[in-house]
């Protein structure tokens, strides 16, 4: 796996923000370490004993409540078992992973019943993988230390995972801890099927338990030892223990070995069921110093049969011995027997032994474009139906409410059939990718509150049968409301024909023109002539009509590379460095002032994100938004021509650097009102949604008015909304502003802008570093967390206001920005409510006469509830 180095810094950062100096151990990647029952609103933590880092199950399952074990019972436990997660309703409650397709997982459930609910029980219930029986969970208070734990090898078929938990009789199900490691691909491979644990000894009189960080993949080995047959050998030396099982290095420091010299040395276990198929892993090295005239060579024998014969144990190496087939064990009773051979001159050793059973994975998970297309479904009209969980399809009992599945073949994954949700409260419109669900020949939406229009693709799409009756504000094509197949004809409903929907129809078609232009013309580079008339033209319209209306793009604003050097003088004068290149000064028709961002060649990604960049920017025009003037893509010669920004950004003039005087507390919150109206556009406005990555207070500029615009979208992303999925695989943004959760999850998300603007708002507010080594805190929203729970508010507050603000307005300010940076992202506020919130603020400070000799009095009554509230939850109090 790789490691990006970014990725680590950031990392470093991240731990940093919540107070966590530990050292990152670097072969956490990819794992899923979670503590179900873990309030949504704490941070990750870092658990001592195994340096591993827990997260709460928040986000990775929609139902269940949580809970702790009995107070009496804590000192039994430790994290992650002391918090649990229960699911009184539904029959099957699923969590869901992501993965990477192919890959191989060890993935370890806990499961501690506690006596949590004071009933004193013994739970039975089930748990699945996907569609399949995985185990019958027993909870009991007489198994060792009363944890069930449930662990499985499984190469991964999609790129989710399911873990179930079903209800089969009166039992609650409960869930702990759930862990998913990554494994070399090539190890503990099976002809058929997943490894289910049996057992995981390491041969030792030690009483420790052997995980990670000791294990690179957190296997869990236990000691074991038969003192009355073996005799312990150890070494203080390192054994090389770099095959591809990679044994812990404190596994392969000790073995057994039979006390009498000729005796074999025998391990015996039961099966349950006593047909399972099993695979055997042996872990083997020398580590005795064998005199010149001593041999050791061993037979390995399954229940009396050879195994492996001649093994000679490596000196200070590991060797494992393993399983290509699998074996059974007649009547379900198993030994193991190592037997010195004639040429041995010592007993045989072991230092560890593991053992599973196959489980065969018969039921084939739903078909993924379909599973995918439902989920989208659920999520864009909320369906909170509890059986809507797990896979759509199967096991049939748990077909998901309002489905139907053709799952008649067996040998091909199950597909969606008909979808059912009329009468269930839809509002919204009616998404096209409906269509995407191939196998769908019924979609019966009547009787909801939908709006809109209904999408062409879904009328045209063959042998669909669509009703979208009782939808009163719908319009439905030619006034039918029941389509089939192609030629719907039914009631007549109220048809209205709207402008609007002919508009937006033209701008698609121009910008997805202008872009086939653009993209076109990449690979004809040098075919540019002089600058044409037309050009000049286009962009001075362009700037008359800039502010207010959108406008449908054209290729005239595209400029020749001698009209970039023109228009710069040749590139005298530089305004800053961007991401990927130089910004320098411009002129455009002798009067329009413009910034131009050259993005430099060796720039390996460059050309990637010049063009998100153009294509946003083509689409994207809102007065709080850097406009584009122009482009230049001649070539090796790529650049983007921005309106110029007057004012420079809001850090110079935060820290005062532009010469004139600091920004007052009125004109601050102007300015950031004014971006947050420019991020609510990129999150609602825009079909589709986008997420900025990277808002940030030198992203915020200012024109000649003070008028704010947000800049630089070359790390947008467009919300992944139809059909398609992209996985971010690199975090992308800037330390301090970064999203505690997106960098965990990787999980891009508008919240993560919401979190950044937060942080903005602490800037403007404190007029502090983001990230100060020399504070208590080093990150800013941590540092206001506990100033604002030690009540200590003034000093939080820019003393450069010089009291001269509303007080109100500035908590209130303070609130909100605390509610930005909440570490969940479903406690932080969207940006509409954010503007909302803002413009009041806005509002009573324009209001302000003759008010400020109250602040103090104001502040302190404000300041308390604000102490009391940010004390434990960073939520804004409720008004
Ligand atoms: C898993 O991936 C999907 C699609 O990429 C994404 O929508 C979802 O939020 C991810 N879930 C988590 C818990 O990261
Ligand atoms: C793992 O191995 C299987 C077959 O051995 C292969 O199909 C799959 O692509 C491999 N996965 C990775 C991530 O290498
Ligand atoms: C679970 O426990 C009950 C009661 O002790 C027992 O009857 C049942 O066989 C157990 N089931 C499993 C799968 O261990
Ligand atoms: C361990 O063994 C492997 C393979 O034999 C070898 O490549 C590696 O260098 C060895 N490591 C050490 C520390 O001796
Ligand atoms: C070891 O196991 C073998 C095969 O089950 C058996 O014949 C033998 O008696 C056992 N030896 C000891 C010392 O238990
Ligand atoms: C091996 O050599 C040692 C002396 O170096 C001797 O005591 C021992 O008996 C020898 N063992 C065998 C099996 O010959
Ligand atoms: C289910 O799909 C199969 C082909 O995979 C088809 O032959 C069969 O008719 C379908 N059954 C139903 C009820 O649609
Ligand atoms: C729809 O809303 C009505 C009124 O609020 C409510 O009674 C009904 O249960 C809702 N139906 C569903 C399926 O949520
Ligand atoms: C759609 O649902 C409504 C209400 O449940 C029902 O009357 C109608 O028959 C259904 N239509 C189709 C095509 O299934
Ligand atoms: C249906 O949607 C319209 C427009 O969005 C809204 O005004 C109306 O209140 C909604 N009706 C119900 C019953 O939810």
């Amino acid at each position: 796996m790789k490691t990006h180095p970014q990725g680590l810094l950031l990392c470093v950062l991240f731990f940093i923000t919540f107070g966590l100096l530990h050292l990152v151990e670097a072969g956490q990647e990819g794992f899923i370490s979670l503590d179900c029952g873990l309030s949504a609103s704490e941070p990750p933590y870092f658990d001592s004993t195994t340096g591993l880092t827990y997260t709460t199950d928040n986000g990775f399952v929609q139902s269940g409540k949580t809970s702790r074990i009995d107070k009496e019972m804590e000192s039994t436990y430790n994290k992650p078992i002391l918090q649990l997660r229960y699911f009184p309703e539904g029959v099957r409650n699923c969590y869901t992973l992501n993965v990477t397709l192919g890959t191989k997982y060890l993935i370890r459930a806990s499961f501690v019943y506690g006596n949590y609910d004071g009933l004193n029980k013994e739970l039975e219930f089930d748990l699945y993988l996907g569609p399949n029986l995985w185990a019958n969970v027993n909870t009991s208070m007489y198994l060792t230390n009363g944890v069930t734990t449930e662990e499985i090898i499984h190469s991964t078929k999609s790129k989710v995972l399911q873990v179930c938990l079903i209800k089969t009789g009166t039992s609650i199900p409960i869930i702990n801890s759930l862990d998913l490691r990554p494994l070399i691909n090539d190890t503990y491979n099976t002809q058929s099927g997943s490894l289910k644990y049996l057992f995981r000894n390491y041969f030792s009189t030690s009483r420790r338990i052997i995980r990670y960080p000791n294990d690179v993949n957190d296997r869990h080995w236990y000691p074991f030892f038969d003192e009355d047959v073996w005799t312990e050998l150890t070494t203080n030396l390192i054994v090389n223990s770099s095959n591809v099982y990679h044994p812990p290095q404190s596994v392969m420091a000790s073995a057994a070995t039979p006390i009498s010299k000729n005796a074999p040395f025998n391990f015996s276990w039961s099966l349950i069921p006593s047909t399972a198929k099993l695979y055997m892993y042996m872990h083997f090295a020398e580590i005795q110093t064998l005199q010149a005239n001593d041999t050791r060579q061993l037979d390995v024998l399954l229940n009396g049969i050879n195994f492996y014969t001649g093994f000679r144990p490596k000196t200070l190496a590991t060797s494992t011995i393993f399983s290509t087939i699998p074996d059974t064990c007649e009547g379900g009773k198993c030994t193991v027997e190592l037997l010195k051979t004639s040429k041995s001159t010592l007993p045989p050793l072991c230092s560890a032994l593991e053992v599973f059973t196959v489980i065969d994975f018969l039921g084939l998970e739903t078909n993924q474009d379909d599973v995918f297309a439902i989920k989208n479904i659920q999520n864009t009209y909320g369906v909170s139906k509890i059986n809507w969980q797990g896979d759509p399809c199967v096991p049939k009992q748990f077909i998901w409410d309002g489905l139907n599945c053709n799952n008649s073949d067996i040998s091909t994954p199950p597909i969606i059939t008909s979808l059912d949700l009329s009468n269930n409260n839809l509002t919204g419109g009616v998404p096209e990718f409906l269509a995407s669900i191939k196998s769908l020949l019924v979609i019966n939406l009547s009787g909801n509150n939908l709006t809109g229009s209904v999408p062409q693709i879904l009328l045209q799409k063959k042998g669909l049968t669509l009703n979208l009756e009782g939808n009163i504000y719908l319009n439905c094509p030619d006034g039918s409301c029941v389509h089939e197949d192609g030629n719907g004809g039914a009631k007549k409903k109220n048809v209205v024909v709207l402008v609007v929907v002919s508009i937006a129809l033209v701008v698609v078609l121009g910008t997805a023109l202008a872009l086939f232009l653009v993209f076109r013309k990449r690979k004809t580079p040098h075919s540019e002539g002089p600058p044409s008339s037309s050009t000049q033209t286009q962009v001075s319209d362009a700037r008359t009509t800039r502010s207010s209306d959108p406008i449908i793009v054209n290729k005239n604003r595209r400029f020749t590379y001698s009209e970039v050097v023109k228009m710069t003088n040749n590139f005298e004068k530089i305004l800053g460095k961007g991401g990927f290149g130089m910004v320098y000064h411009g002129t455009v028709n002798d009067t329009e002032q413009v910034a131009v961002k050259m993005l430099s060649p060796s720039s390996s990604q460059g050309y990637k994100e010049f063009k998100a960049e153009v294509e946003l920017l083509l689409r994207v025009h809102h007065k709080n938004l850097v406009g584009l003037v122009g482009y230049c893509d001649e070539g090796e010669n790529l650049s983007l021509i921005y309106e110029y920004m007057a004012n420079g950004d809001l850090k110079e003039h935060m820290l005062g650097n532009q010469g004139g005087s600091i920004l007052d507390w009125k004109t601050r919150l102007k300015i950031v009102a004014e971006s947050a109206q420019g991020l609510e556009y990129l999150h609602n406005g825009c079909k589709p949604p986008m997420v900025h990555r990277d808002v940030k207070t030198t992203n915020i500029l200012l024109d000649e008015h003070f008028q704010a615009k947000l800049a630089d979208f070359g790390l947008s992303r467009s919300f992944p909304i139809e059909g398609e999925t992209r996985v971010d695989t690199v975090v992308a943004g800037t330390p301090g502003y970064l999203d505690p959760e997106y960098y965990r999850t990787n999980w891009l998300n508008e919240k993560s802008d919401v979190y950044s603007f937060g942080i903005v708002l602490l800037e403007i507010i404190t007029n502090q570093p983001v990230i100060n080594q020399s504070r208590e805190k080093p990150h800013i929203a941590e540092w206001v967390g506990v100033m604002l729970t030690k009540g200590d508010i003034k000093s939080i507050i820019d003393p450069k206001f010089s009291g001269d603000y509303d007080a109100g307005s500035v908590w209130r300010a303070v609130e909100l920005a605390m509610s930005c940076v909440n570490p969940s992202s479903i406690g932080r506020p969207t940006m509409s409510q954010v503007v909302i919130e803002l413009n009041e603020c806005l509002a009573s400070e324009n209001s302000r006469k003759g008010i400020s000799q109250n602040m103090e009095s104001k502040g302190s009554i404000r300041s308390t509830e604000v102490s009391m509230n940010f004390g434990t939850e960073y939520t804004p109090e409720a008004r």
